[in-house]
């Protein structure tokens, strides 16, 4: 998804304009600090540390006609150099609750504290969505996953601020329409996450290991559980060990993560994309699974086999493939937007000639295009 705008509204009208939502307003805030790719340009800043706040925010800017750009972690987004014209209405709300049967969590608390705190207070579940940056209102938007168990299985409900009708009320899953890395909510503006509701396993037990990386290193057969404790220390490991895990000092992780989906092809393309890899890598065995209405090849391994390997392409560029995973496009420090879109278009553009797949980008572009 592209965000875009073309105008700068003037700071002294935005402060004024939002003096009475509860928002602290800051101009010129280099956006660059708030994601974990640390690129994009300036803008004017409103946090929202309630959730009154971040409502009174989003309709009095949507009133007049301002855009917004929601940003909450930040570890999705990559942001121009030129910064955003409207007003970039930070999610700065942290609530965590726990009741019998899960956590609710306002939508800015940090994800990884929404599951460390559900494993502490014995409830299994989220493990293997461990170390995954961002917040948990971010969570449905992308239907995020990893290790075998998607947001979309455990989620009860989700707040929602209707930026049309203005109305706020608890959306079911149904309503959703989630799908791999997509739901409702990423193609659309027309909703804002206020909070998210997850229903956890009392028994403390985790979600049946269905991956087989992970399931290996619990030394675990494919489908039996383990205390939801040691599949996040093994899941935080593995994590780590792909630079997956934010570290300011690894450069490795100054990512928006996997950059791109991995492709489901077609089954009517499955043999022509099959015969592209077999005679440009040799006869090798291909990473595929089962999807929906085809196959899902592995991105990482489209990319390592095109000829992008890891750490491409090495010293002194500042945007480059991370050394961990070949997904993850990585800001060595001084990358520009511009460098990061480079590297991307580069990558896509390598794996579309060589294997006839476009790639699709994960994190939401704003102020430009790839
Ligand atoms: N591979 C390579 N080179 C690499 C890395 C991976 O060839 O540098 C190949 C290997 O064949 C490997 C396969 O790719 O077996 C899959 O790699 P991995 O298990 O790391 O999973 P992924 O498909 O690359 C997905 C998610 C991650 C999630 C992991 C673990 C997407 C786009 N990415 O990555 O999610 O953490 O699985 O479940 O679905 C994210 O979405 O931002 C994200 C990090």
């Amino acid at each position: 998804m592209t965000v875009r705008t073309s105008h700068v509204v003037p700071f002294q009208d935005v402060t004024e304009l939002l003096a009475a939502t509860g928002a602290r307003v800051r101009n010129s805030v280099p956006l660059a600090g708030l994601t974990t790719l640390r690129v994009g340009g300036p803008a004017t800043v409103a946090d929202c540390e309630s959730v009154e706040a971040l409502v009174a925010t989003v309709r009095t800017l949507d009133a007049a006609g301002i855009p917004v750009l929601l940003l909450a972690g930040g570890s999705n987004l990559l942001i121009s150099d030129a910064g955003f014209g409207g007003v970039v209405v930070r999610i700065a709300t942290r609530g965590i609750e726990f009741s019998e049967a899960g956590v609710t969590a306002e939508a800015g608390a940090a994800w990884d504290e929404v599951v460390a705190a559900s494993v502490a207070s014995g409830f299994g579940g989220l493990e293997c969505l461990s170390g995954i940056p961002g917040s948990a209102g971010a969570t449905p938007v992308q239907n995020v996953g990893a290790y075998g168990v998607e947001v979309a299985q455990l989620l009860r409900r989700v707040r929602l601020l209707d930026r049309k009708s203005g109305e706020i009320r608890w959306a079911t899953p149904d309503e959703l329409g989630f799908g791999y890395r997509t739901s409702v909510l990423k193609h659309s503006d027309r909703s804002v996450v206020l909070a998210v509701e997850f229903a956890l396993r009392p028994d403390g037990r985790s979600a049946p290991l269905n991956y087989r990386e992970l399931a290996a290193a619990l030394d675990a057969a494919e489908g039996e559980t383990r205390p939801a404790g040691q599949v996040r220390e093994a899941v935080l490991r593995l994590r780590a060990g792909k630079g997956m895990v934010l570290d300011a000092e690894d450069h490795d992780t100054w990512s928006a993560g996997s950059f791109f989906t991995n492709p489901v092809v077609p089954t009517e393309r499955e043999a022509e994309v099959r015969a592209a890899i077999a005679k440009y890598v040799g006869d090798v065995t291909v990473p595929a699974y089962p999807s929906v209405a085809g196959v899902k090849f592995s991105a990482g391994w489209l990319i390592e086999r095109a000829g992008f390997g890891k750490g491409f392409p090495g010293t002194p560029a500042p945007a480059r493939l991370s050394t961990k995973h070949t997904l993850a496009l990585t800001n060595r420090g001084a990358a520009t937007a511009e460098d990061m879109l480079a590297l991307a278009r580069t990558v896509r553009d390598g794996v579309a000639e060589r294997f006839g797949i476009r790639l699709e980008p994960e994190p939401v572009i704003v102020g430009s295009t790839l």
